[in-house]
């Protein structure tokens, strides 16, 4: 197939490409070669390269930077999406885009099904939310993924930032309030490249498998790493940060498993793999 990747550039962006590249012709954008802000170059683009599918990787992904930057925010993220969409319309190709578990309030207590009650509350969640809608209103051939707390090879991400921390810190607080499931950008890009050999369109809940706090993250990060690091728990609420995150998070993958695919292996299998490869 004929792949148009955006933000190819981006965290997952880089391991879409790995798993793609040789099965399929990509053809890989960033936001100097295409800015999906720019409506008319984003349609003609498509238009003009004619791809079998669009996985969009390109987002503005820094959510304390979205409060502040409301306007980059809900142009990345909402009408870039929608660029992105009636391009893909002009061409009746799929889209794939990614999308988040702040759409969601954090008040829930069980893992969240696809069709779990929306909410966000933070500008990154609504400005992400309205890609959602936008595609939904364009499109019917899409797959929306929401997935949650990547890290990958190529980027700035939670265990990085630990290890590095660790280095010249014994004793590091981390929030306990907060439960998600990290998600390894190579096990999301495996399962973006079976999902697109399908025709299974519709939003998608995929991260990998279990859940834990930040807190229980980093320990366990500290303790597969052999880093001797004393992990003070504390509150969201006294690790302030300019966006509020939601306190519970985890999604429940019932799209993907109802459709046949096997679920994303363990956060603890993928975690260990990644610090084998980064030491
Ligand atoms: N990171 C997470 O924890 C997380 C969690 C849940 C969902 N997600 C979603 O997963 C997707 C991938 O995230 P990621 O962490 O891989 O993101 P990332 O590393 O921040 O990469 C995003 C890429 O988007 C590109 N971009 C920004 N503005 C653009 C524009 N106007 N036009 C074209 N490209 C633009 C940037 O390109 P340049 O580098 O070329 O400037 C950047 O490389 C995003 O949709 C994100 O919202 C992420």
């Amino acid at each position: 197939m004929k792949i148009l990747i955006t933000g190819s550039n981006g965290m997952l962006g880089h391991d879409l490409q790995e798993v793609l590249k040789d099965k399929h012709e990509l053809i890989l954008t960033t936001s100097k070669t295409l800015d999906i802000t720019d409506k008319e170059n984003t349609i003609n683009f498509i238009i003009e390269n004619k791809p079998d599918v669009v996985i969009n990787s390109a987002a503005y992904t820094d959510v304390d930077g979205c409060e502040t930057n409301q306007d980059i925010a809900y142009a990345v993220n909402g009408e870039g999406v929608r660029n992105l969409a009636l391009g893909c319309r002009q061409v009746d190709c799929p889209l794939v885009h990614i999308s988040t578990d702040y759409v969601f309030d954090g008040t829930a207590r069980e893992p969240i099904a696809e069709d779990g009650e929306i909410g966000p509350i933070s500008v990154y969640g609504k400005s992400k939310l309205k890609g959602e809608e936008a595609i939904q209103e364009i499109l019917d051939k899409y797959f929306i993924l929401r997935t949650a707390w990547l890290y990958g090879i190529n980027g700035k991400n939670f265990p990085k930032t630990m290890l590095e921390l660790a280095k010249d810190h014994s004793e590091i607080t981390v929030v306990y309030d907060e439960v998600g499931t990290p998600t390894y950008t190579p096990d999301l890009a495996y399962g973006i490249s079976q999902i697109i050999e399908t025709d299974h369109y519709g939003i998608y809940h995929l991260t990998n498998s279990g859940s834990c706090s930040w807190c229980e993250f980093a320990k366990y990060i500290f303790e597969i790493a052999g880093a001797d690091v004393n992990v003070v728990p504390v509150t969201a609420s006294e690790f302030s940060r300019p966006a509020p995150r939601p306190s519970y998070s985890v999604l429940k993958n019932k799209n993907w498993i109802d459709n046949g695919f096997e679920p994303l292996r363990d956060y603890k299998l993928a975690i260990k793999e990644y610090i084998e490869l980064i030491k």
